[in-house]
């Protein structure tokens, strides 16, 4: 076969290696406009799994690549006038230009033929090659010219970067500088390549590249400022940049390439080209180059290009969409930075070393059990005021709000039940709630309670309106405080245009198939086409309404409640008045967010009146309609949870969806919590996350992060109502309270999961 690489970077280059080696009488052509030692960029990272992919596939190319490697293992972070420092994070780290030497050296050898200083024009002047490979980067002509059928997805990112390097050393740590400045804040990603040399990568927002000047000054100017920026770390040092040899400016905003196909006809693409990973992650190289290998294997081994060419992107494809994930989060993580820098350097760090998510809190304790150690003090110190000598997951750390001490973060999340009988709870939910709140939750939620027989969702609700319903839920309190340490919470919520429908499991928010009651709403808007048209709402039903909440409210101090949460969410009634795509009201209950949060306010002003002053309220809101900008985005929610919080909301608790047919939620693991973290983190209110948590793992993570101050589990708790219990054994930890007649089982319990470990030789 003729084969012509077009780009000789690590991709093209280890792509022409690993052809030859599975036949060598291939011709190989690599094509590469730079001069063999001329190449943008400094250090590159790799890891050890890396190196072993590269082993297998050519042992001599790896052997010359493990030996110019500098390796280290902390990661630093300078933020504030403190250094943090945790270790086990194992990072091995090479010249770009080193790598490609070494590349261009192994290529030569297997009779793989070069030409530098060539520009790849036309992709028709390489007709008479069988194979054409793309492998010329990010700004990929190959990608260009079958842009048709490749389909490129070019996301062109916020932050400003320029990549430097430096003769300062950096060897005993990968460093992150933050650093503020009259203009705002600048950052550096900087670590050691070889014995000389480190990376230095310069990023900033585009406001502060601005406000500094960065867009009219020279690259010697801007080496300049940066060095003055930077100065406390480089000891005299100097920046240096080798990005001379490319045209325009040294800064660039990174570019996530995706491409919908990767091939046309005999013409595929490769590394860069095909899809990039933010350098944060440090993972392009890795990609292109076990691409490289995987498109070399499926060349040999299938029968046709076309075959080869369809497992190649089968193969790849997930791998790349599952590290542009985990690089997604990071860049967002430097874009949104400026929200975290109000944290404490420890928070800082360990949201830092978090941001992809590839990494959890029980990997950072293998990494660094000591340094973990001490960020789980530093938690409990600070949300107890005590210092204490032993560490304790922060699951169990208790958190007080007003008069209520919970005795850990973990909360059961409300969950309609449909079981109860005109409203009340019956003693299926003596027993669910019961179960609940002996299975070790800090807090129990009931399941959205309505105010009135109009406002269930169907005839299975809840409800806090009867007398009747007052006793029922007052016998399961009573019970839940008589015999555990769970706070019990009662959400109460009315379901507007969403009321009048089937329980649960039958046809979900579909109408009744007979004794519909009549539903109302802002607006005339009907939740689908087979649901009734809502009534709109007078200022007289308003007024009810408003009544109805605060007559609840009442019932549930009596019935001795210690927590108060409002449902805003999820397109019940009060969510119907927040987002635009329910109320259409012209009034001053309608049009802007002002306007629409008018009636969701009044209400909470009248609950919290009659609430007494030592007891918590939340809100739950919906802070994504997943509709786009034609709905509530995650910058409204802010807004939104600001309004709240100045009108004396306690916490907000972080849900979204549902509140259109329209909607299209992105789904994943924790996937409303990054709603969570900039609630918290830009309006400094305390927050619930909720949605796909499932793990202590997940829950310490998102606490140690300051993504929420409680975490609400849902499903967990319907398969497992002992979750925590069980997590506590799964952490060895031994401060939480069993009920005293299952003692013996949680004895049991500890001791098989302790010898399933001696087992196993994980201690
Ligand atoms: C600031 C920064 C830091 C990074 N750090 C890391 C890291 O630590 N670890 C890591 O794994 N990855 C890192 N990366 C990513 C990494 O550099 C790329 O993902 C990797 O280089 C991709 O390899 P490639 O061969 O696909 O493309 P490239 O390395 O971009 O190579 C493409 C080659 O094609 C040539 N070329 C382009 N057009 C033509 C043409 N028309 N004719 C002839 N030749 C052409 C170019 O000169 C170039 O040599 C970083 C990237 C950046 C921007
Ligand atoms: C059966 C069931 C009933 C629910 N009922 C309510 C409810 O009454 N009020 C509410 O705010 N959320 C309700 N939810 C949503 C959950 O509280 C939670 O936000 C959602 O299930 C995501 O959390 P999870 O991934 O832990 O299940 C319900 C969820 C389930 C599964």
């Amino acid at each position: 076969m003729r084969a012509v690489i077009l780009g000789g970077g690590p991709g093209g280059l280890y792509f022409a290696i690993s052809l030859k080696l599975r036949d060598p009488s291939h011709d190989v052509v690599v094509v590469e406009r730079n001069r063999p030692n001329n190449t943008f960029g400094w250090g590159v990272v790799l890891s050890e799994d890396t190196l072993g992919n590269l082993d297998a596939n050519d042992s001599v190319s790896a052997a010359a690549i493990r030996s110019a490697f500098v390796y280290w293992d902390d990661v630093a972070v300078h933020y504030c006038g403190a250094l943090a420092r945790s270790g086990g994070h194992g990072f091995s780290g090479i010249g770009r230009q080193r790598l490609l030497n070494i590349l261009q050296e192994r290529a030569r050898s297997l009779g793989v033929e070069l030409r530098f200083e060539t520009e790849a024009k036309d992709l028709h002047e390489y007709c008479d090659f069988d194979l054409i490979v793309g492998a010329d980067g990010v700004n990929s002509k190959v990608r260009a010219a079958h842009a048709d059928v490749f389909k490129p997805d070019i996301d062109v990112r916020a932050c400003k970067y320029t990549w430097l390097g430096t003769k300062q050393k950096f060897d005993r740590a990968f460093t992150f500088i933050f650093e503020k400045t009259e203009h705002g804040w600048l950052w550096a990603h900087a670590y050691q390549f070889d014995a000389d040399n480190a990376t230095f990568i310069v990023e900033c927002s585009e406001q502060t590249w601005r406000n500094v000047g960065f867009d009219t000054m020279s690259s010697e100017e801007a080496i300049e400022a940066c060095e003055k920026i930077f100065a406390p770390y480089l000891n005299g040092n100097t920046l240096m940049s080798n990005a001379t040899h490319l045209h325009g400016s040294a800064w660039l905003n990174f570019s996530r390439v995706l491409c919908e196909r990767w091939s046309a006809g005999n013409v595929v693409l490769l590394g860069d080209s095909a899809a990039t990973a933010h350098f944060s992650v440090g993972s392009g190289t890795k990609l292109a180059m076990e691409s490289a290998i995987a498109l070399a294997n499926y060349l040999h081994s299938e029968p046709t290009m076309a075959k080869a060419f369809a497992r190649y992107e089968d193969e790849r494809r997930l791998e790349v969409l599952r590290l542009q994930n985990s690089a997604r989060n990071s860049t967002e993580w430097f874009e949104d930075v400026e929200r975290y820098l109000n944290l404490d350097p420890v928070q800082f760090n360990y949201s830092l070393l978090t941001r992809s998510q590839r990494i959890s809190h029980e990997n950072l304790r293998q990494r660094d059990p000591e340094w973990l150690a001490g960020a789980e003090k530093w938690f409990e110190a600070k949300a107890t005021g005590k210092s204490s000598a032993v560490a304790r997951p922060p699951m169990f750390v208790p958190l007080r709000v007003r008069g209520v001490e919970l005795k850990n973060r973990v909360v059961v999340s409300p969950m309609a039940q449909y079981r109860a009988v005109d409203g009340a709870p019956t003693d299926w939910h003596f027993v669910h709630y019961a179960e609940r709140a002996k299975g070790g939750a800090g807090l129990v939620f009931t399941e959205m309670t309505c105010v009135s027989a109009q406002g269930r969702i169907s005839p299975g609700c809840t409800g806090m309106y009867d007398a009747d319903h007052e006793s029922a839920w007052k016998r399961i309190v009573d019970f839940v405080h008589a015999e555990t340490d769970a706070k019990m919470a009662i959400q109460l919520g009315h379901s507007g245009a969403k009321g009048s429908t089937q329980l649960g499991w039958e046809v979900a928010d579909a109408p009744l198939p007979s004794g519909n009651w009549e539903v109302v709403a802002p607006s005339p808007v009907p939740w689908s086409a087979d649901n009734q048209t809502p009534r709109q709402m007078s200022r007289a039903d308003m007024d009810k309404v408003r009544h109805d909440f605060v007559h609840a409210a009442e019932m549930a101090d009596r019935a001795g409640f210690d927590w108060l949460e409002l449902h805003y969410a999820h397109g019940y009634l009060m969510s119907a008045f927040i987002t635009p795509l329910t109320n259409k009201r012209t009034d001053e209950y309608g049009g802007s967010i002002e306007n629409r949060m008018r009636f969701p306010l009044e209400v909470f002003r009248a609950v919290r009146a009659v609430w007494p002053n030592d007891k918590p309220i939340s809100v739950r809101i919906s802070a994504n309609d997943w509709v786009g900008a034609d709905g509530v985005m995650p910058q409204d929610a802010v807004a939104i949870s600001r309004m709240l919080v100045e009108a004396g909301v306690d916490l907000i608790d972080v849900s979204a969806g549902q509140t259109s047919t329209r909607a299209k939620p992105v789904y994943g693991r924790m996937f409303q919590t990054p709603f969570s973290d900039r609630i918290r983190n830009e309006s400094g209110v305390a927050t619930l996350a909720v949605g796909n948590i499932y793990e202590p793992d997940h829950v310490n993570s998102i606490l140690m992060a300051g993504r929420a101050d409680l975490v609400c589990l849902a499903r967990p708790h319907l398969a497992d109502p002992y979750w925590t219990l069980h997590a506590a054994a799964d952490q060895r930890y031994g401060e939480v309270a069993w009920p005293k007649p299952y003692w013996p089982g949680r004895d049991q319990l500890v001791r098989i999961k302790s010898r399933n470990e001696t087992l196993t030789g994980k201690v």
